[in-house]
Formats: C-alpha cells, structure tokens, sequence
C-alpha cells in the first residue's frame, strides 16, 4: 500500500514538474526581466494553442483574447507562453519580427504534417543550401509577368465551379476553386481529370490536407505523441485513424508519382519551346532533364511531388478563406457590395478579367487588404523551434524553445491603424498616411524577409478574379438560419459555420 501510496506521489510530482514548473520558470524569469514588454499566457500542456482554441470558444474568436491582451497593454512586445513543457515565445513587437525573419536559419519549422513523405522536400519546409537553391529556381515563376498567362484559366476555373457547384458550403466552395486553380498552375492539361481516392484531385487533397491538421487538435493522445515523437509518431502505437491517413497519404504519392513520371517521359521526347507559359510541373521536369545530362543532378523526383504537396498546401485553403471572409464581409454590408459591384461592372462589364483591367479593381483590393489586416487566414506563421541558444533583441532564447511570430499583432493596434479593430475597406483606398507610425513590418499579413510567401501575387490575383467574378453574378446574402459566426481554425482562420452566406443568382 505504501509502496503504491509513494509510486502515485512520485508520478504526480514529476508530472507537476513536466507540466508546470519546467515551462513556467523560464517564463518568471523571463517576465521579470523585461516587465509589461511581456505578457503571460500560459495553459497547461496545450499552451499557445489552448489558448487559441479557448478563445474559439469563449469568443467565437480565434485572436480574440491575444488581441485583447495586446491592446490593454500597449508596450507589450512578447507573449510568453508554452508548448507542451517548453517555453513558447510569441513575438509581436516588429523588432522582434524583423530579426526572427532575417535570422531565419536559426529556428526550425515545426511540420504540420509531421509526415516525413509529404512536404519536407519542398519549399515551405527545406532549409540552408537546398532552401535558397528552391527559392531562387521558383521565385522568378511567381512574379505577375509569368503569371499572367494563367488569367484566361483563373477565369475559367471560377466560372465552371460556379455554375457546377452547390454554394452551400463556403469554404469548400472556395476550396474547389483555389485548388483546382493550384493543380492547374502546376500539372497544366495533365491535371485535367486527375482524380485522387475517386474524387476530384483538389476535393481529396484538401480533405487528406484538413484531416491530418485536425487529428492532432482533436485528438489529446494523437498531440502529445506527436509533440514528444515529431515524424515518427504515424509509427508509434498509432491510431486507427493515423494508420488510414498513412495509407492514404502512400496511394496518393502513387498517383502522383505517375503523373510526374509520365511527364518526364513526354517532355524527354518534345521539350516546351515557350517557358512563359510553362506550368510549374514543365519548368521543374525541364531543369530535372537538363540536370540529368549534365551529370549535376540536384532536383529528383520526390522533390517535384513535395514541391506539388507544399503549393498545394500553402496556396489552396488560405487564398480560399480569405475569398470566403471577404465574401462574408460583402454578405454582412451591403452598401459595401454595391459599392464593389459598381466598381466591378465599371471596370470588367460582362468580359473576362485580363492583365488590363485587373490592377484597376482597386475596390476590390482594398477590400481583401482590410480582410488580410483583421482576418488574416494565416493568423501566425508555422510554428518554430530555436535550432540553438540564441538572442534576439534583448530575449536569450534556448535551444528546443518554441516560436511564433505573429505578424498580424500591429495592424490590431490604435497606434498603427486609425479604429484598429473597426472593419473599414476604405482606409486602403484613403490617399492620407494609411499605416501610422509604419517602419515597414507593421502591416505585412503575407509575412517579410527572405522566406515571405512566394504566392503573394498569385493570391492576390485569384482572390480578386474570385470576388469579381462570383459578386458580378450572385448577390451574397446572410443566411438568417445562421445564428451566430465565429473565426474559428481549420488550420488557416476562417469564417464559421460553413453555411454562413447564401448566393442569389442576380437576374
Ligand atoms: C491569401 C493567401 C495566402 C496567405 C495569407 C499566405 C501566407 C503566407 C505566410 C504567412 C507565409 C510564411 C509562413 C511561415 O513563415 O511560416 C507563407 C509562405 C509561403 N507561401 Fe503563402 N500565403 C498565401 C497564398 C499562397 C499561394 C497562392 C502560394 C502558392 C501557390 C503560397 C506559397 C507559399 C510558400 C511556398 C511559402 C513558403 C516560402 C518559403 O519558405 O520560402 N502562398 N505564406
């Protein structure tokens, strides 16, 4: 009985010391150096994300109580939190932001996935040597020049959803849009048809994409072992659910597989003569062909697939729940969707949007700037570890820490926005100081640095074709069975519940 009496006390000792006193004496410590530049936020096991959750359901809001925090105390720079038992560091303040950014080699993004075959190959999650050589071969594919040539399939894209889907689930409407736009950008006609699990590929892949975030959020037992076992946990006493996600992650890197192979064998015969309009899958299939003979190969094929993986990934949802918020906001003003629409009939009548007419939405623009500033669908940026001990500003941080940047943190503030929290699309349309007291990293809701987001354009590009076009066809309504809404998270931030607005087909 004793023995069992002291087994129990020391279990419960050392899970007090695991849970609580690890993390939160670097955190005293840390609050007591640098006073009300710092903010405590600390949640038992969950850390940062408990706190996001629970402001979900307490405010109906995923930033609400880390923007209520900030803006009560306006020297804070930092929120110090935790992760599991280590400390989390929540940057806000921009000088912190600025060097987290530059000094991007020292932190480790954490995987979403946490799948090994998934995207740790491509752009998003490599890093050093083979970061920059990524970088600097896609950068020049991203710029509005080479993108222009996608304007005419942009358009197309959105008018045959459109018309072929239901519109009673905004996000996945959005989604069916986005995504398709991806495979398209980067399979071109070979991704025509191309069907994953026996569904079209961007309907699998983002309900694949959506299931693996969710397991870990969901699932207490799932989010420990994947804290404390990072890639290996899929192997680990997995789960039901986590053995059919790896299963279906393996068939679809098969297809996938047979897509690229089968390019590499088209191109092999009859290389693309014009590189402006190559997709993403020509440009990276002709510099694979060309490194093979010159006997300097640096991309393989599992690059390729990872690099499909990450585009896919980080352009599909969040350019989708942007264009579903900006939607939402029409739905709740609509003097503001007059306004757009005027502007939208103006400018693009009943033709397509071209390179011409695009820059001059600017209606449109500033709405989906005003969206970005309070509902950014990247709300923080990937999760870090601190790769080694290292000082930023006047923070040590240490080895195994956790980071997030949240570069969204200025643009909630009176001192920088005029009515911070007020959503005013106008703002962006003033021609007086829009930003106050900018030093250039207080509004950049696509992050700043070298490893910003390289779709910047391409958002931008499909989210106004997307709002033009759905707005010059249907009048976005609130849908009064809807109660109430909520920015909640599925992944990225996003309006709830998916049935939140209603398409009148305009006469
Ligand atoms: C409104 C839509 C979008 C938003 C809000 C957004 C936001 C972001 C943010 C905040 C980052 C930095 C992430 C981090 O450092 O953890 C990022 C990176 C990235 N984004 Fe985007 N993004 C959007 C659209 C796109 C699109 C359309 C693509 C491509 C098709 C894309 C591809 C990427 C990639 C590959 C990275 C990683 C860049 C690197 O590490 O060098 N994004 N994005």
């Amino acid at each position: 009985m004793l023995t069992l009496f002291i087994a129990i006390v020391i279990v419960l000792s050392l899970a007090l010391f695991f849970i609580f006193i690890q993390p939160l004496v670097p955190l005293l410590l840390l609050k007591l150096k640098l006073g009300d530049k710092a903010i405590i936020m600390f949640y038992p096991i969950f850390g940062f994300i408990g706190i996001f959750m629970r402001s979900i359901k307490t405010n109906q809001d995923v930033m609400k109580s880390i923007n209520v925090a900030l803006r009560n105390n306006p020297r804070a720079k930092i929120i110090l939190s935790n992760f599991l038992n280590k400390p989390c560091i929540m940057f806000a303040g921009t000088e912190y932001l600025k060097q987290s950014y530059q000094d991007h080699d020292d932190f480790e993004k954490l995987d979403p996935f946490m799948l090994p075959s998934f995207m740790q190959k491509g752009l998003a999650m490599s890093e050093g040597e083979n970061w920059k050589r990524q970088r600097k071969f896609l950068a020049p594919a991203f710029t509005f020049e080479k993108l222009k040539s996608r304007l005419p399939m942009m358009n197309q894209v959105v008018e045959d959803i459109a018309e072929k889907d239901d519109k009673t689930n905004l996000n996945d409407f959005m989604s069916r849009i986005t995504g398709e736009i991806i495979v398209k950008s980067f399979f071109g006609k070979l991704g025509e048809g191309f069907q994953l699990e026996g569904k079209e590929a961007w309907v699998a892949l983002t309900k694949l994409t959506g299931e693996i975030s969710l397991i870990m959020m969901d699932n207490l037992y799932a989010f420990v072992k994947s804290l404390l076992f990072g890639v290996k946990t899929w192997t680990i006493l997995p789960t039901k659910q986590e053995k059919d996600v790896v299963r279906r992650v393996e068939n679809v890197r098969i297809k996938l597989n047979e897509l690229i192979l089968n390019r590499v064998e088209q191109l092999k015969d009859s290389p693309v003569q014009d590189q402006d309009k190559m997709v993403f899958l020509d440009l990276y299939v002709t510099e694979y062909l060309k490194q093979k003979k010159q006997n300097e190969q640096q991309i393989d094929l599992e690059e390729i697939l990872h690099q499909f993986i990450t585009l896919f990934f980080a352009g599909t949802d969040s350019t989708a729940t942007i264009c579903g918020t900006c939607l939402y906001y029409l739905a709740k003003y609509p003097e503001i969707q007059s306004e757009i629409l005027e502007e939208v009939n103006e400018v693009i009548g009943n033709a397509d949007i071209n390179e011409d007419n695009l820059n001059k939405l600017i209606k449109v623009n500033a709405l989906i700037q005003e969206v970005l500033r309070l509902r950014n669908p990247a709300f923080v940026t990937l999760f870090r570890t601190v790769k080694r001990d290292k000082q930023v500003q006047d923070i040590k941080l240490k080895k195994g820490w956790a980071l997030v940047q949240m570069h969204n943190a200025n643009s909630i503030l009176d001192s920088h926005f005029d009515n911070a929290t007020e959503f005013n699309y106008k703002r962006w349309l003033s021609k007086d100081t829009i930003i106050k007291n900018d030093n250039g990293y207080i509004y950049i809701p696509l992050t700043a640095g070298p490893r910003n987001c390289i779709g910047y354009h391409m958002a931008l590009m499909e989210a106004k074709i997307i709002i033009a076009l759905l707005i010059r066809k249907y009048k976005i309504l609130l849908n009064p069975a809807v109660q109430q809404i909520r920015f909640g998270i599925k992944f990225f931030q996003c309006v709830e519940p998916d049935n939140c607005v209603l398409f009148e087909k305009r006469i």
